[in-house]
């Protein structure tokens, strides 16, 4: 068995950081899956499709070449958020994205994944499983702070009513909704800054891993 670490949460949890402090101290190589979805939706906007065509999203899916999504800053884009989580739900999506995720996860040495489905359709074996969150209104702020540091206009409201809309939807989709997988270990982040929150995850995958002799 191989070091395969799983991720998942809602939007602004603090998964992804954590997701890319795992992989760094365990010398892992890490797939932000939030990207793939991202870059499906942004490349049926930008073919000027529909979001609600789920056959224009599996077209743009089959087609998408992974190594050029890393420092797309288009990505990282509230807009790109949104777009991701509309095209999310098709199940021809999911299935035009899942061998490449598998095929990430495969890698001998091992690897960390952060997304929605990670521990329980991606990787439904890795020994070790984290499910992260945090309360709305506190991952609202962060995503603000985010957000407003870099020069988008956006209030806190319009912030939170996004968080919300996108839990929603991912947690209540048929294909593959956002749940914490059975064995997965709830880490809340709540009342945790980053540093906090990375030493909690760590001690996490170290149980992980001398409960699986990794
Ligand atoms: O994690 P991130 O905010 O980048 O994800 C954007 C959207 O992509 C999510 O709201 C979700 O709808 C979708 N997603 C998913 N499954 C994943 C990763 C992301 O459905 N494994």
């Amino acid at each position: 068995m191989s070091l395969i670490i799983a991720v998942d949460g809602p939007a602004a949890s603090g998964k992804g950081t954590i997701a890319a402090r795992l992989a760094a101290h365990y010398r892992l190589p890490f797939l932000d899956t939030g990207l793939l979805y991202r870059a499906v939706g942004m490349g049926v906007l930008a073919s000027s499709g529909s979001l609600d065509d789920a056959e224009a999203a599996e077209a743009v899916a089959r087609t998408l070449d992974p190594a050029s999504l890393s420092d797309d800053p288009q990505l990282t884009t509230g807009q790109a958020g949104e777009a991701a989580s509309r095209i999310a739900g098709y199940p021809g999506v999911r299935a035009a994205l899942l061998e490449l995720q598998r095929d990430f996860a495969a890698q001998p040495g091992g690897a960390v994944l952060d997304g929605r489905d990670i521990g329980t359709v991606i990787a439904p074996h890795a020994p070790a499983k984290l499910y992260v969150t945090a309360t709305p209104e506190v991952r609202a702020t962060r995503r603000w702070k985010q957000l407003t540091a870099r020069g988008d206009a956006i209030a806190y409201k319009a912030m939170l009513a996004d968080i919300l809309r996108r839990d929603e939807r991912d947690a209540g989709r048929g294909a593959a909704p956002m749940v914490q997988a059975p064995d997965a270990v709830l880490l809340d982040t709540t009342e945790m800054d980053i540093e906090a929150a990375f030493d909690a995850a760590r001690r996490i995958v170290e149980a992980a891993r001398v409960r699986s002799g990794l």
